[in-house]
């Protein structure tokens, strides 16, 4: 199996570029680098830097390459960052997934593997609920909007070119080497923050000082695990939530990561960000069972960005925790 991961110097898109590298898979990454980092591709796989919203660049790398199947993670990934610039969000996720999809279907790839949101696309749940797969999707973010409109697509070139595709729906995903300097990935920017002492802040859910939204938090390596299934064609349904089903507010999960660093941290209270919702729980789907536990998945991130804190503190005088 060849595998084309867009967004594979990303944060989730490194970490399948490992196991398929692990596997002995032949590797190509496309990447514009704008979020993503060298460091996060394997030995093993080549990147290729190209941004997506270049049609004769995409169609290079998949012609030279000729993928059996497309793992599509790379995006413009932030919420926020789609509120502030919706049209630059619209560019990437909607027309570079559309120059993907064409030369996918140009080029017989058999199936691609599309990340997709299940934190943002259902919309606001409401207490006590979660999103099942079948909710009919209610973008409340220039963000929630582009991956719907790129969902749609994937359908309508099954339809017309036969092109197949399994979308995974995240849930909100964290741990090692997530981009704590990042607009996303709480979980990073909080233990980053806790081990250095910085004050961190809990965005509110509806009032300044109140618990903060509630989310699904998904181990990276649950995700990547989905990933692997569908690639492998071992998921017949065409749309599957990746989550965990269980709601954690900003200050629970704060608290947790407290814990874990015994880091004594300032909380300091803001107002919720443009674009974010209250509440979203996935009902997770069998296909992609969560194996990892909160608990323990924070406990794993908190030693790896302690090990990176320390080579921060101290560079040179320890291995680096990065895995290259
Ligand atoms: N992290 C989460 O909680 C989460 C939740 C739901 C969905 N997702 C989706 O998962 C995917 C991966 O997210 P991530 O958290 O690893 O983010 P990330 O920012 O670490 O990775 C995105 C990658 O895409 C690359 N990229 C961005 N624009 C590009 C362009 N125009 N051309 C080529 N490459 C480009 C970036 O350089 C980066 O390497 C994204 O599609 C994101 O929307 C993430």
């Amino acid at each position: 199996m060849r595998v084309l991961i867009t967004g594979g110097a990303g944060f989730i898109g490194g970490h399948i570029a490992d196991r398929l590298v692990a596997e002995g898979r032949a590797v190509e990454i496309l990447d514009d680098l704008s979020t993503g980092k060298r460091g996060n591709v394997p030995p093993g796989a080549v990147l290729r830097e190209i941004d997506l919203r270049d049609p004769a660049g995409v169609a290079r790398v998949v012609a030279d390459f000729a993928p059996d199947v497309v793992c599509h993670q790379a995006a413009q990934a932030s919420v926020a960052v789609s509120v502030r610039e919706p049209a630059l969000d619209a560019e990437v996720n909607i027309i570079g997934t559309l120059n993907l999809l064409r030369v996918c279907a140009a080029n017989a790839v058999k199936r691609v593997v599309f990340a997709s949101t299940g934190g943002a696309i259902y919309g606001e749940i409401p207490e006590g609920g979660r999103a099942a797969v079948g909710a009919l999707p209610a973008p409340a973010s220039p963000y929630a909007a582009s991956k719907m409109a790129a969902e749609s697509y994937l359908e309508v070139f099954r339809q017309q070119r036969g092109l197949d595709y399994t979308i995974l729906r995240y849930a909100n995903v964290y741990g090692l080497r997530q981009d704590p300097h990042g607009e996303a990935g709480v979980v990073a920017v909080f233990a980053s923050r806790l081990l250095s002492g910085a004050p961190i802040q809990i965005n509110a859910r509806r009032d300044v000082g109140d618990e903060g939204c509630i989310r699904d938090y998904v181990h990276v390596d649950d995700v990547v695990a989905a990933n692997l299934a569908a690639l492998r064609g071992e998921i017949a349904a065409r749309v599957v939530n990746v989550g965990a089903g269980v709601g954690t507010s900003t200050l629970e999960l704060a608290k947790i990561l407290a814990r874990a660093t015994a880091g004594r941290s300032q909380f300091t209270f803001a107002p919720r960000r443009p674009g974010d919702l209250e509440r979203s729980v996935l009902e997770p789907s069998p296909e992609a069972p969560c194996d990892v536990s909160l608990e323990d998945g924070l406990h794993r991130t908190v030693a790896w960005f302690r090990e990176s804190h320390a080579e921060i503190q101290a560079p040179g005088t320890r291995s680096t925790p990065s895995h290259r």
